[in-house]
């Protein structure tokens, strides 16, 4: 299972293509002169070369300068060569800008940050056990709830099965053993717990309930577990260990003489065996007799019909999972809006999202909270999570961010209304990297330049904390399908209608209105010029003719820290669906093994679907 390198979804040769052709575009840009893209002479490149900023980092040296041995020689012959301003400057800029090898769409990707690597969390789901077909059904939907939640947490879910018990060496003393069902069960989870080996071990009603950074969580992310731990109060909802402890408490049990009257496994092993961690409150355990005493009319669909039941504890637990995130983020969700006069379009799909996010779940009791936060603030339509578009990011641990990072060329057009643009008007006319300098203006000040705005913006994408806190669009991408996997739980997407209509009976919630504009807003006519410029700026960059190639290399060029970031964070949302995508199809073959009940069935647990 080892993590693929990003770079290697474009073949080696491919990559050099492309590098070469980022080369010769570059070049061409500064040196050759086409006159058909209008691009400058030499006279005007010199120009232009003392009005450009240098990044202000350290000058990389060799340690050889103040050798006396040294050679002329050994000197970078474009540095050699005095006489050349701009050459001299390109190699400059070339040696000191933290991203010149991040020119070219592949190194770009290198530059992210290494994976981190997710701790297996394990459950246990026997489907060699007779269920009509709509109990699967519902017992499927909570699984992939399960699922999305640990995910989005930062941990790798993985549903075992019977064939994975069956694999342990010990699971046919189990058999001679003939003990009751549900003991079996027990015993059989923990076997193929043991055959997975270290890390943690779920019920599929066990949900993290709490902020990514909670404490527990944090731990258990670890995925260093020095004692086989339960957890006060979840009973068999949840433990960690390693492989030898594992295996260790499962000899004692099937050795204990009494395992017959046993329940579970912490009553069939020695009280020493585990570790128990008395305080906690970051993970939630929907068991029957929770829903009991805590849930009356999730459990009164319980006994009126299964499926229903189901269903309806399926809801339940989504819409905990909602408000748990919305009350982690009490000062709302913030739609980065760094130039407002032209991007009101640009921002629509962040603002759509804001709301859907804000909108109160769907569920069987709305005023209930989840079993491990019982003072929560539920979800209360006429009191939505404020949201709000801010000109500037902020890094505030109760705000979340929503970024839409456009492409230079993109923005451009938008913030100048030109339906196409050259060489002559971005040089002249635009400022360089105007997006990142607005974005964190607050954040760093204005007297930096765009380069060294770059650090802070990256960390902010990709940094642990970034991920948890911030969601960054790219504006060129059309659909936004993997937004569960983020957030951990099914987004809303219907809304009642918007009028008074809010019922007691569990449906459809009103959607909180837009945000309260913080700039101009802008007319019909205007709204939908900006449409326009955007889809005319979508489809110029997917274009590959090579004037337009060139032109969107110059953009580029003008606006490095600009590109840089839009190309970064575009790279690290394809890389976070990717990593899904992959683990999905390793599951689907881990499932696949589980012989009958496998094959299509499994399916809908992927929710294909929705790609
Ligand atoms: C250095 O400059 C001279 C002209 O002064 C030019 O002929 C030569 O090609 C340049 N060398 C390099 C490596 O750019
Ligand atoms: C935001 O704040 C957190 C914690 O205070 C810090 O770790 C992180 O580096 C900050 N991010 C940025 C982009 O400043
Ligand atoms: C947000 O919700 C609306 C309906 O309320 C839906 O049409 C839209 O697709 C949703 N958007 C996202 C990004 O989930």
């Amino acid at each position: 299972m080892q993590a693929r390198n990003p770079c290697s979804i474009l073949p080696r040769r491919l990559q050099i293509v492309f590098s070469l052709a980022a080369l010769v575009v570059f070049c061409i840009f500064f040196f050759g002169t086409p006159s058909s893209y209008d691009l400058p002479s030499v006279e005007k490149i010199q120009d232009t070369v003392q009005h450009i900023p240098k990044p202000k980092l350290p000058q990389l040296r060799a340690p050889n300068v103040y050798n006396p041995f040294r050679t002329a020689t050994h000197e970078p012959p474009v540095q050699a060569n005095s006489t050349s301003g701009e050459a001299k400057w390109f190699s400059d800029w070339k040696w000191r800008n933290p991203f010149s090898s991040s020119i070219t769409l592949d190194e770009n990707r290198a530059v992210l940050p290494p994976l981190r690597k997710r701790p297996p969390i394990y459950t246990f789901y026997d489907t060699t056990t007779k269920k009509d077909e709509e109990t699967k059904k519902g017992e499927q939907r909570l699984l992939l709830i399960w699922r999305r939640a640990w995910w989005a947490q930062g941990f790798k879910p993985m549903v075992l099965g019977r064939s994975e018990a069956m694999n342990h060496p010990l699971y046919q003393k189990l058999q001679q053993l003939k003990l009751e069902p549900a003991m079996e069960v027990e015993v059989a989870r923990w076997l193929a717990w043991g055959n997975m080996g270290t890390g943690i071990l779920a019920n599929w009603l066990t949900l993290p309930m709490a902020p990514y950074e909670d404490a527990l969580l944090k731990f258990l992310r670890r995925g260093e577990y020095p004692h086989l731990t339960r957890y006060e109060g979840l009973r068999s909802g949840l433990f960690c260990g390693e492989k030898i402890a594992i295996n260790g408490a499962l000899k004692k049990a099937l050795e204990a003489t009494d395992i017959k009257n046993g329940l579970s496994m912490i009553d069939a092993t020695p009280q020493e065996t585990f570790k128990v961690d008395p305080q906690h409150n970051s993970v939630a355990f929907y068991s029957l007799d929770t829903i009991i005493s805590k849930y009356k009319a999730v459990a009164e669909a319980l006994t009126a019909s299964q499926a229903h039941g189901l269903e309806a504890t399926a809801q339940l637990i989504n819409a905990h999972l909602q408000t748990t995130w919305q009350s982690t983020f009490s000062s709302g969700i913030a739609v980065l809006k760094p130039l407002p006069e032209h991007t009101t379009h640009l921002v629509a799909p962040a603002v759509e999202i804001a709301r859907n996010l804000s909108q109160c779940p769907e569920s069987p009791i709305p005023s209930s909270c989840p079993p491990n936060r019982p003072k929560c603030k539920p979800c209360v339509s006429s009191h939505p999570m404020t949201l709000t578009t801010p000109q500037v990011f902020r890094n505030t641990s109760t705000l979340f961010t929503i970024g839409t990072v456009p492409h230079p060329y993109t923005l451009t057009s938008l913030h100048h209304t030109r339906d196409t643009l050259d060489v002559r008007f971005v040089r002249r006319e635009t400022e360089r990297d105007v997006w990142l300098t607005t974005a964190t203006k607050e954040l760093l000040g204005t007297g930096l330049a765009g380069p060294s705005r770059l650090v802070a913006f990256k960390d902010a994408v990709a940094s642990e904390w970034g991920t948890a806190h911030a969601l960054w669009l790219t504006a060129e991408r059309e659909s936004h399908a993997d937004l569960d996997w983020l957030f951990g739980f099914s987004v809303p997407r219907h809304a009642a209608d918007d009028g008074k209509s809010e019922t007691p009976v569990p449906g459809p919630e009103r959607r909180p209105p837009p945000p309260k504009p913080e700039s101009p807003v802008p007319s019909a006519p205007e709204l939908a010029r900006e449409k326009d410029l955007l889809d005319k700026a979508r489809s110029a960059l997917k274009n590959q003719a090579r004037p337009m190639t060139m032109l969107k290399a110059a953009v580029e060029g003008w606006s490095l820290a600009d590109a840089e970031a839009w190309r970064f964070a575009r790279a690290f949302s394809a890389r976070r669906r990717v990593e899904r995508l992959k683990w999905e199809e390793e599951e689907r073959a881990f499932a696949g093994a589980e012989g009958r009940g496998a094959g299509t069935g499994w399916g809908r647990w992927f929710d294909r679907g929705r790609r």
